[in-house]
């Protein structure tokens, strides 16, 4: 099992990113994250998605995403790579035509083709389709269901497969750590999948979590022992627990013992292949710009201070 951390460019870069309009100081930042001691696996946070590498129609750019990926090969990082299709961070020249159903599953087919030829060899795991879900359990409307049904799902993994026949390929959503409707249907998804010979190797659980709020451990390993019994594995992919600002010591006492929870499950789970927190240092999480109030969900401060919730995870790894 590996233990590893999300990345973003503007995060990692010396001084914060030359496109950036200040400069940061995470010169420290930039000594954990490039630390395989302590985090064994790293994941871009956004640089292999859609509008980053494929900004025109047939123009790729890795620009992003090789500058995470690149450093992790160098350092000995286990590389996940994410995410092939999603409903957001898309080109606009995808949202903002009329395609008729062939044609959109050829561009699946070609992003797909593009982008895993050009890391075969260098992702391990794919994220090859993210969020495809409702929390009711039904497909979530989006530009590829609505115009493809669930043919963009079989074509994408096909491709993925066809593209780098060893990379291991994952289905991975949020809200699916526990069983129920959503996960269900992940689970009648992979069926659907191996009736038509479509390759899928495992499940990533987002796990978004906050403070008190994360699913108990019982919860998490029946769920996970839901999907290992179906031949697949699994991974905590995103996982981060947030909580209502301002942080006080009783709410990251909550916290360590809630990422104490997740990494408990997977480790206990012998086909659990590892856990990736969505960045590992609170000013770096996507967590305020999305929930209102919200923050301070990971194991390091903003001054890269190492907090309760790294210490229980430390000692359960
Ligand atoms: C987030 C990134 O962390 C943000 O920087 C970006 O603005 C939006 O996307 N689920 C996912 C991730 O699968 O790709 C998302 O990442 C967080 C939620």
């Amino acid at each position: 099992q590996y233990f590893g951390t999300a990345i973003d460019n503007p995060s990692l870069a010396p001084g914060g990113a030359s496109y950036l309009p200040y400069s940061i100081d995470n010169s420290k930042y930039r000594k954990v994250a490039y630390n395989s001691e302590e985090f064994g696996q790293v994941t871009p946070a956004n640089g292999l998605k859609w509008m980053f590498t494929e900004p025109s129609r047939g123009q790729f750019n890795y620009t992003l995403s090789d500058e995470i990926i690149k450093p992790a090969i160098k350092n000995g990082q286990f590389r996940r790579c994410h995410a092939l299709v999603w409903h957001n961070q898309l080109p606009p020249w995808l949202t903002s035509q009329t395609w008729t159903a062939s044609e959109l599953l050829s561009v699946v087919r070609t992003h797909i083709a593009a982008e895993v030829t050009h890391y075969k060899g260098q992702c391990l795991h794919w994220d090859v389709v993210n969020e495809a879900f409702n929390e009711d359990g039904t497909f979530r409307p989006s530009i590829f269901y609505n115009i493809t049904g669930t043919g963009y799902i079989y074509e994408a993994f096909a491709a993925a497969a066809k593209a780098d026949p060893k990379a291991k390929l994952y289905y991975n959503d949020y809200n699916i750590e526990t069983v129920g409707p959503k996960s269900d249907s992940v689970r009648t998804l992979v069926k659907e999948m191996r009736k038509k010979g479509v390759k899928i190797d495992g499940v990533g659980l987002q796990s978004h979590f906050t403070v008190g709020g994360t699913p108990s451990y019982e919860a998490q390993t029946a769920n996970m022992a839901a999907f290992t019994k179906m031949d697949l594995d699994v991974a905590v992919t995103e996982l981060d627990v947030r909580m209502q600002l301002p942080s006080n010591g009783m709410k990251l006492a909550q916290q360590a013992k809630d990422y104490n929870t997740s990494v408990m499950a997977c480790k206990n789970t012998k086909r659990c292949v590892g856990i990736t927190v969505w960045d590992f240092q609170d000013n770096f999480s996507w967590v305020p710009s999305t929930f209102a109030g919200e923050g301070d969900p990971l194991p390091y401060s903003s001054t890269t201070e190492k907090k309760p919730a790294w210490y229980t995870i430390a000692k359960a790894l």
